[in-house]
């Protein structure tokens, strides 16, 4: 049966002004230090998370697989750990891994579910697909950005507040610290906590879950720049950047850049700024940290987090933590 779009309505904590601002600032500061960055909140619009659910297919990238096998597995235990009757989902994404979760969990009582992302295209239509196949649940899509917005997620209930795939790894390590501290804060007791970690192994793996043959990895690294080409009147021509992925040894984790391939200047008209670019220069795009599993809990445990368990695929490659606050 299809259900009408009004049957779902978004809570926005991101309107247009705001989103527009963070993006000036973010392009402005990134461009012009030194190295540049830019920061990865931005590869998703709707092209950004379609090119997205495409690298959780490809055979390369495994990490999506690994936690869904875990999911399989362990969604009743840690369904009855938790025994939440309201899940919030951070960075929820397509919601696919979701259903494991929200199979079992319904099971165990849940009432509600609020899918919380920076793409409301994404959000609006995993909200509509699941209303439609938990017609008990409620679901309420919150567009926010999690480093800002924890505070302003709904709070009533037993919580279980979920952030799977890997995706805290792409906070740097102090944006971690202070996203765990936040977080736990805005937590009650019984409220738990589930974090998907991608895990250290062979450096050659993990390259190539950042750097597939297909280069889906490096259209989705390059959709950044259309990004600011379209919100901000930019002049990138993305295919003058080469995708690079990196594995930094030193601080576990991967690095992706772009590479300009030749000189340029890029002029970004909604700023007034013209950025000129060294062929060969790179810009670094995002980090992907892998956890070490004695290390995660201790930061958890910094964070005021208590440790319920630790689940692993058996090949050891993801973890998911369930954690109370
Ligand atoms: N949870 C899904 C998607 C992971 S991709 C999965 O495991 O497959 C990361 C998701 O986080 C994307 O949907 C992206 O739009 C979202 N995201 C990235 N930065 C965000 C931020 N600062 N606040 C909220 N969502 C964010
Ligand atoms: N959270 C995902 C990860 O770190 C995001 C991701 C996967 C990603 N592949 C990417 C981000 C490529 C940028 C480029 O695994």
């Amino acid at each position: 049966m299809p259900v009408s779009p009004s049957a779902v309505r978004l809570i926005d904590h991101l309107d247009r002004d705001h989103l527009r601002r963070a993006l000036e600032n973010d392009v402005r500061t990134g461009l012009t230090a030194t190295p540049k960055h830019l920061p990865p909140k931005w590869f998703y619009d709707a092209r950004g998370s379609d090119l997205f659910t495409r690298i959780t297919r490809l055979p390369e990238y495994y990490p999506t697989r690994r936690e869904l096998a875990i999911l399989r597995e362990q969604a009743g235990d840690i369904a009855a750990r938790a025994a939440a009757d309201t899940l919030v989902e951070l960075g929820s994404g397509t919601s696919e891994k979701t259903v494991l979760l929200l199979d079992a969990l319904t099971a165990k009582g849940l009432t509600t579910y609020t899918p919380v992302d920076v793409d409301a295209s994404t959000l609006t239509s995993a909200a509509h697909r699941l209303t439609a196949r938990y017609p008990a649940l409620t679901v309420q899509p919150v567009r926010a950005d999690f480093e800002h917005h924890l505070a302003a997620l709904p709070r009533q209930g037993r919580r279980m507040i979920a952030f799977l795939g890997g995706t805290i790894g792409n906070l740097v390590p102090a944006d971690r610290t202070r996203f765990l501290t936040t977080l736990r804060a805005t937590m009650t007791r019984g409220d738990t906590f589930l974090l998907g970690a991608d895990l250290v192994k062979d450096t050659t793996r993990l390259i190539a879950a950042y750097d597939d043959a297909a280069g889906v990895t490096a259209e989705f690294n390059r959709n950044v720049l259309h990004v600011v080409n379209r919100e901000l009147g930019a002049d990138f021509v993305p295919e003058d950047f080469e995708h690079v992925a990196l594995y930094d040894e030193h601080d576990d984790w991967i690095e992706m850049r772009l590479r300009a391939t030749r000189d340029m200047r890029v002029t970004v008209r909604a700023l007034g700024l013209t950025v000129p670019f060294a062929a060969g220069e790179e810009t670094l795009t995002e980090i992907s940290a892998k956890f070490r599993l004695p290390g995660l809990r201790a930061e958890l445990t910094a964070a005021g987090f208590t440790v319920d368990h630790a689940y692993t695929d058996p090949g050891g490659d993801f973890t998911l933590v369930l954690a109370r606050a």
